[in-house]
């Protein structure tokens, strides 16, 4: 099998990471020349790659084609492409919709949405998919945990949940620097942090049949200090907001 991707940005790099570091059979991976600096580094790094000449060259050569391009760009490359009905075209492009895809795409090519996240380097975290595709599910499932989403609107609420990213390193970073500013080297802070936020992440996943509110109340001790901090931040309106943000997020997302 072969696999194109258009656009080699910070999505591309990721999950080219992933492939190469699993176990699914390929032949080759085509790069497109942009960015060029990314294509060549992953070259070096990982083999069976080739940088294509243009994206045409990468639709004509793959059985598999991703599309990790922006929506701006997306909007002005893809009408140009010439698919061929045999093909699978999996788009991360999280704001265009299949209706848009399918009618920019034109031939009768399976189409999946894809939305996996930086993790995904590691072979960790989840693919949201839509809609339902057995190849591309079990493709996912070697580079993470592939969810199925049966309807593209209910799929919305999963993309606006990926832009707690950031402000999830955010809370890391805040957490590290409060223990800097107090005299802790930044090295020995930061690994108490990152493994303490791991730690926490791996019990929640092992629990995550149980309603996670569970394990709000099993970290708590009566008085303590977990009790104290989450009184706290709820008061100051943490989570309120937190809720609020995916909200807008979500608002966004229905615009387009
Ligand atoms: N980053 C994430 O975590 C993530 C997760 C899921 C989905 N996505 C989606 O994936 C898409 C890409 O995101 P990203 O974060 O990887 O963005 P990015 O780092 O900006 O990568 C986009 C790439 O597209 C290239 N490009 C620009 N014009 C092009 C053209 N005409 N033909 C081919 N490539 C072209 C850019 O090259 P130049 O540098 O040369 O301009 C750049 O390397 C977005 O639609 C985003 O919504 C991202």
């Amino acid at each position: 099998m072969k696999l194109g991707f258009i656009g080699t940005g910070k999505i591309t790099s990721a999950v080219v990471a992933g492939i190469c570091g699993s176990k699914i059979p390929f032949n080759k991976i085509f790069l497109s020349p942009r960015n060029r600096n990314i294509a060549k580094k992953l070259k070096r790094k990982f083999k069976k790659i080739i940088i294509a000449k243009n994206n045409q060259e990468i639709v004509n050569s793959c059985n598999w084609i991703f599309l990790a391009v922006t929506p701006p760009v997306g909007d002005k490359i893809i009408k140009y492409l010439k698919f061929k009905s045999n093909q699978t075209v999996i788009s991360f492009i999280s704001t265009m919709t299949l209706p848009q895809l399918k009618k920019t795409i034109k031939v009768k090519a399976k189409i999946v949405r894809a939305i996996p996240l930086p993790p995904i380097s590691l072979r960790k975290g989840p693919v949201p998919i839509f809609p339902p595709n057995k190849k591309v599910k079990n493709f996912f499932n070697k580079l993470g945990t592939t969810v199925e989403i049966t309807n593209e609107k209910l799929s919305k609420n999963f993309w606006s949940t990926s832009g707690m990213m950031a402000p999830f390193y955010e809370l890391l970073s805040t957490t590290s620097n409060w223990l800097v500013k107090r005299g802790v080297k930044r090295d020995k802070a930061q690994k108490y942090i990152t493994s303490l936020f791991v730690a926490l992440s791996e019990d929640a996943v092992v629990n995550s049949k149980k309603n996670l509110k569970h394990l709000v109340k099993e970290s708590q001790t009566p008085r303590g200090l977990n009790e104290q901090g989450v009184k706290e931040l709820r008061k100051a309106g943490f989570y309120r907001s937190t809720e609020k943000t995916l909200n807008s997020i979500l608002k966004r997302l229905n615009k387009v």
